[in-house]
């Protein structure tokens, strides 16, 4: 029995959520709009054009269509400072034993992120080669939680999205999961995540046993 295992990344594999903030927390210092952690929770799996969107919506800020796409820009490469110091220590706690047991009990692996840096960021993190597919940001022309980002995953797989199960850190990113018809796995606050058919804190909380039941259900 094969089933499709779609990860996020962002805050699933990796704690980017960090990065993500203190570049967004420059750029709108910047523009003198305050930008705090809560906001920065708002943000999470939410595109990079919807992103700035949203902190010039909080700053009541409106500026020239070249002016966005620099702040675009400048932000990334902020970003991409931080991404470039990555490395295999940065992957969250006993993400490599799900991979791993995933692996040897011959499933499928796929990436669904929002981020248009996801190939870079895994390449950091040395686990580019446990993912039968990637689909990332360069891929999807719309955003979760519309689906579109994990029915591809789940084409590239050549499984039914019935067949797939979704890690996802993200409200948008469970949402998203629902409508493609996935097993939606919550990584993070139970309350939060309510939506999705099963939470866990962190990967030290899913067992072998639950994956197992997962495969054959
Ligand atoms: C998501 C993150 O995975 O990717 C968001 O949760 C981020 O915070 C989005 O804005 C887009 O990422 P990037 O790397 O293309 O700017
Ligand atoms: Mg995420």
């Amino acid at each position: 029995m094969k089933k499709g295992f779609i990860f996020d990344l962002d805050g699933v594999i990796v704690d980017t959520a960090k990065y993500h903030f203190l570049a967004w927390q420059n750029l709108a210092n910047s523009l003198g709009i305050s930008f705090s952690e809560e906001q920065n929770e708002q943000l999470k799996g939410v595109s990079r054009v919807r992103s700035l969107e949203k902190i010039l919506e909080w700053g009541n800020k409106t500026i020239s269509e070249e002016e966005f796409t620099r702040l675009m820009t400048e932000k990334n490469v902020e970003y991409l400072q931080y991404i470039d110091k990555m490395d295999t220590t940065e992957i969250l706690p006993d993400v490599p034993r799900v991979l791993e047991y995933l692996i040897d009990n011959q499933q499928l692996i796929a990436l669904g992120s929002a981020s248009k840096n996801a190939r870079v960021i895994l390449e950091k993190v040395k686990l580019s080669k446990k993912f039968h597919t990637i689909v990332d940001g360069n891929d999807v022309s719309k955003a979760k939680p519309d689906p579109e980002v994990f029915l591809i995953g789940a084409e590239k797989l050549d499984l039914a999205p019935g067949n797939c199960i979704v890690f996802e850190d993200s409200v948008a990113g469970v949402q998203a999961a629902n409508i493609a018809n996935m097993v939606s796995i919550g990584i993070g606050d139970a309350q939060v995540l309510h939506e999705a058919d099963y939470v866990f804190d962190d990967f030290t909380q899913i067992t072998e046993e639950f994956i197992s039941n997962l495969i054959k259900a």
